[in-house]
């Protein structure tokens, strides 16, 4: 399972790759805001940033709504370094960018994704990665993680390339029972990262190893 983390802060990033588990990072426009990351140099700069931390794909989202803006938006975003992962909202106009850059040799991946014929859809116009956001569908008392599962039977019934991206991760078991379903990438907060580190029963057996030995080198 791809680990990605889903924020824009550069010390998160940096935080997460230094423990060596990071495979990429995914951004939206919120994130960006959150940051004070406005102005479209300052974004893209933003991006270059990124990229030169990890070593993984970078998802960057285009602000466009219409094929024309998404296709000029998104090659100007992929330019900018062979990370970047076009990032595009699950619209009619989204399916079309998503087949255009696709059949153009460039990284998507479909955001805003909440039902299984919006995946199906984001699978047959090619794209590398679909985003079903879990927790926003938790927040409204739907199972989100029933979407990814069934968005996992269908593409491995047609064995369709694009990868599933479970997003909008909240907590360790959202990743946990992602990992169990088979979705190949989560990508979530540190918090959410650093969370599966955490077990009592390791803090107590490593005090009480450090309390031996201390006690034996006495
Ligand atoms: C996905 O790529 C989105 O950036 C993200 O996961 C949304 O998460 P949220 O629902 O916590 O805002």
């Amino acid at each position: 399972m791809k680990f990605f983390i889903d924020t824009a802060n550069l010390a998160d990033i940096k935080e997460a790759q230094d423990l060596g588990i990071l495979d990429g990072v995914t951004t939206n426009p919120s994130l960006m805001a959150k940051e004070g990351i406005t102005g479209e140099k300052n974004i893209l700069k933003h991006y270059k940033d990124i990229c030169k931390i990890v070593e993984g794909d970078v998802s960057a989202e285009v602000i466009s709504t219409d094929f024309d803006g998404m296709i000029k938006e998104g090659k100007a975003l992929a330019k900018l370094n062979d990370q970047i992962v076009v990032k595009i909202p699950m619209t009619k106009d989204g399916v079309k960018a998503c087949k255009y850059f696709s059949e153009n040799g460039i990284k998507t991946n479909v955001t805003l994704v909440f039902s299984v014929g919006q995946a199906l859809l984001a699978a047959k116009a090619g794209a590398t990665y679909v985003s079903p956001f879990l927790g926003r569908l938790d927040d409204i008392s739907t199972d989100g993680l029933n979407l990814i599962e069934e968005i996992r039977l269908v593409y491995d019934n047609y064995l369709y390339d694009t990868q599933i991206l479970a997003a909008s991760i909240r907590h360790t078991m959202h990743i946990v029972n992602c990992a169990k379903i088979g979705a190949d990438v989560m990508t979530g907060p540190l918090s959410s990262i650093m969370g599966l580190l955490k077990h009592p029963l390791t803090d107590i057996g490593l005090a009480q190893f450090l309390a031996d030995h201390a006690k034996g080198n006495q």
